[in-house]
């Protein structure tokens, strides 16, 4: 596993360009096996989207890349991901949706991903079965089986971002209609929605709890654009807070920022929006948020929470948060206090930060994506060098990390 090395203290200022969402570009191209072509553009360059491509090749969907411009075309598809594809990546299981629609059979080992705790199946299975499909999980392996899936109405007892994209994938060329209840409402959700329905798909109510789905039998090529990545605009308007900076986050889609904005002025930033840019401007020290909660979008993301902890670990005051959707989602904490942050971990959900004058470099641990992006915002504030462990969780959800870090004035090298 590789490391960045981290020199701490420089303000950060200038423009950093965001790219396409990891989140958003996975379940687009899970839906490529229902399309003959298709076309994705302003693709980010990550390993969680390489990963995405060997397994779309693997069974028949050939791949043409270009820049940030995806091209597809898909021949006969075989519905089997194997296990060490499909351990790479927990959205590997979105394919259960395409394939048992395009193929009427899927067979897929149980899928891996950031250790953030438990992180079941259960729903995503529920949904077939709810779907029409015949189920078996012998050996690790997901079998699924529908001659054709038939549309249902779905309440779902957790919104869930990955089974409402499954159940949506599923039942594009379902016959007949599928309503979901209590589906989940990101933003990422309404972008492969808005692309199926470029292609022929009657699907309405994407970004609100109820999304409905008219069966139609054929979708024709065509081509979308993902949107930017909000979690990754979230993690340098932080990285601004937290080194006292001024940047210009730029190419984003300020609709999906406002729960950020609205919790970093919060801490005395002055934020302003412009037409696809934010502008962040931080105090010298930032004051700390009493209390910050995490919940399914339009709230504050568990996506943003290590990197919140970060920067309230160095805040006036004292801050709780509360993760309310992964039970595993919390070793950044510990790695944090190494060093020098004074965080309290009450059982794996909630963390009692008292904000310290300043962290100080020391040698931490990377155990997941986010939690990687919270040590980089400590080490570029803290004093001293920082070495981040296992850089290879960071480069699965940040496209280019140093050279965008560097752009702004910090100090970081990949080893
Ligand atoms: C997606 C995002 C991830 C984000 C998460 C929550 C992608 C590729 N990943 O993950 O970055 O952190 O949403 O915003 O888009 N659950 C079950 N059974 C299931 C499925 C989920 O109990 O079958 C639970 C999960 O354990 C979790 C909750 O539902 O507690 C929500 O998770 P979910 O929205 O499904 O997360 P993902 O789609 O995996």
């Amino acid at each position: 596993m590789g490391k960045y090395v981290i020199t701490g203290g420089s303000r950060l200022s200038g423009e950093v360009p965001i790219s396409g969402a990891k989140n958003a570009v996975l379940p687009v191209l899970a839906a490529l096996p229902l399309l003959k072509e298709a076309s994705i553009c302003n693709v980010p360059f990550l390993s969680d989207v390489a990963n995405t491509i060997e397994i779309l090749e693997n069974i028949g969907v050939k791949i043409t890349t270009e820049g940030s411009v995806i091209r597809s075309e898909t021949g006969i598809v075989r519905p089997v991901i194997d296990n060490s594809l499909s351990c790479k990546m927990r959205s590997s299981v979105l394919f259960l949706g395409s394939l048992l629609s395009a193929c009427g059979e899927a067979e897929i080992s149980y899928p891996g991903g950031c250790a953030l705790g438990a992180r079941p199946v259960d729903m995503h299975i529920w949904a077939m079965k709810m779907l029409g499909a015949k189920i078996n999980t012998d050996d690790n392996v997901i079998r699924c089986e529908a001659k054709r899936l038939k549309g249902a109405n779905l309440h779902l007892p957790i919104q869930s971002v990955g089974v409402t994209e499954n159940i949506i994938l599923a039942s594009a060329m379902a016959e007949g209609t599928t309503i979901i209840d209590n589906a989940a409402r990101e933003p990422e959700i309404c972008n492969l929605c808005d692309f199926l329905n470029m292609c022929g798909a009657d699907i309405t109510g994407h970004g609100t709890k109820r999304i409905k789905i008219k069966g139609v039998s054929e979708l024709h090529p065509c081509s979308v654009a993902i949107i930017p990545d909000r979690i990754e605009a979230a993690t340098y308007m932080i990285m601004a807070a937290a080194t006292g900076g001024e940047l210009f986050i730029k190419n984003v889609n300020t609709d999906h920022m406002r729960v950020i904005c609205a919790m970093l002025r919060k801490t005395g930033c002055i934020i302003k929006e412009y037409n696809k840019t934010i502008y962040i401007e931080a105090p010298q020290r930032i004051y700390s948020i009493p209390y910050i909660s995490t919940a399914p979008y339009p709230y504050f993301p568990t996506d943003v929470q290590p990197q919140i902890m970060a920067l309230m670990s160095t805040a006036q005051g004292q801050s709780v948060i509360k993760e309310n959707i992964f039970s595993g989602r919390y070793k950044h904490g510990d790695e944090l206090n190494k060093m020098g942050a004074d965080i309290t971990i009450k059982d794996n959900r909630t963390f009692i930060t008292t904000g310290v004058r300043s962290l100080v470099g020391a040698n931490v641990n990377a155990w997941d994506l986010r939690g990687g992006a919270a040590l980089i915002i400590a080490g570029l504030c803290a004093e001293g060098i920082t070495v981040v462990n296992n850089k290879e969780y960071v480069e699965r959800g940040y496209e280019s990390p140093v050279s965008k870090i560097r752009n702004i004035g910090g100090k970081i090298r990949a080893l």
